[in-house]
């Protein structure tokens, strides 16, 4: 018999003013706001099926038994939900990515958001839109912005409980649509993760306190551009925080270096198409890959200009995408 099941799909982010720094480690409350996008083609789709009699849940990844201190992450995600509802639920935890897991591409902001939505529909529906973005948050902190889609703000949040520290969304896909092509330079995994990288960033770099004091401005320009569909403030604004954060990892001691040589080319090679009159930009988080945003107007001759520097080893082009979704639900 087919036990119950729930499935949901989620979409990676990507930051355009960036988050860097935790003000709490265990509840995951980011140091900064931010502000994302969220793409469509890229998803993680993930069926939770009930585990009937075990107290334990397990997780298949990309079609594998995923290793123990993954599957106490999920666990003690899926804690959340059963100490709050009371339930003592345990699932088969099944994602899968039709993207690279953990090579840099939010895999782990679409995968817990996926999570979170197939989960809160299998505890049938404790937590509003807004608390699932808090939720979310906990697994990973971008995750907390996959839930909703188009352009999304993520809410620092001065509680020391973490209940004012979600996402919500600025602008739909349909309000204002842009193309992203993503371009990976290295399929190799991320050298310093991301928690790992913001703690040794936010004990050891001269920069950190400036980073965090300066962010507030940039937020609430980048909200102004986004609402004015100004999409001239929009790449200034993004290559700032973008350059600003790579600054900092590099203050850090030792130093984070996430850029590979094809990196700083595209950085170069985009700069050269603002040059001629193409309105694009680029943002690069904690890896070597480089995401460039543009008008889709443009994207074809951005695109086919990208294509020309050696050493990108595929490209994928999407657009912005809706927030974390139930797909089915067989009850
Ligand atoms: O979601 P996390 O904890 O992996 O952190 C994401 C950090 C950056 O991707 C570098 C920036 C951002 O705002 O997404």
């Amino acid at each position: 018999m087919q036990e119950k099941h729930w499935t949901a799909v989620a979409h990676p982010n990507i930051a355009l003013v960036k988050y860097w720094g935790k003000r709490d480690e265990r509840l995951n409350l980011p140091a900064v706001g931010s502000i994302s996008i969220t793409l469509d083609t890229l998803e993680s789709r993930t069926v939770l099926q009930v585990n009937p009699n075990s107290t334990q849940d397990e997780f298949i990844i990309n079609g594998s038994l995923a290793p123990e201190h993954q599957r106490i992450r999920i666990q003690d995600f899926l804690d959340l939900f059963r100490n709050h509802t009371g339930q003592s639920l345990y699932f088969i935890v099944n994602s899968t990515n039709n993207f690279p897991t953990g090579a840099g591409l939010a895999s782990s902001a679409s995968g817990f958001a996926a999570l979170a939505v197939a989960a809160n529909a299998a505890f049938d529906f404790p937590f509003s839109q807004q608390e699932l973005s808090t939720i979310a948050r906990q697994g990973s902190g971008s995750a907390a912005r996959s839930i909703f889609g188009g352009w999304v703000e993520m809410h620092r949040g001065e509680k020391a409980d973490g209940t004012d520290a979600y996402a919500e969304p600025l602008l739909s896909p349909d309000e204002w649509p842009v193309s992203i092509l993503v371009c990976i330079t290295s399929e190799g995994p991320k050298t310093v993760g991301s928690t790992e990288g913001m703690n040794l960033t936010a004990a050891t770099s001269p920069y950190y306190s400036a980073w965090v004091e300066s962010q507030e401005s940039d937020l609430t320009a980048m909200r102004n551009a986004i609402r004015n569909r100004d999409f001239d403030q929009v790449i200034d604004i993004a290559e700032f925080s973008c350059l600003k954060m790579h600054g900092l990892m590099l203050s850090a001691r030792p130093g984070l270096v996430y850029w590979n040589g094809v990196t700083v080319d595209i950085i170069h090679h985009v700069r050269q198409l603002r040059k001629q009159g193409i309105p694009a930009f680029f943002t690069i988080d904690a890896g070597p890959q480089v995401k460039v945003v543009c008008l889709p107007e443009v994207a074809d001759t951005v695109e086919g200009s990208l294509q020309g520097i050696p050493g990108i080893r595929r490209i994928y082009r999407t657009g912005l995408g809706p927030g974390a979704h139930l797909v089915d639900a067989e009850n």
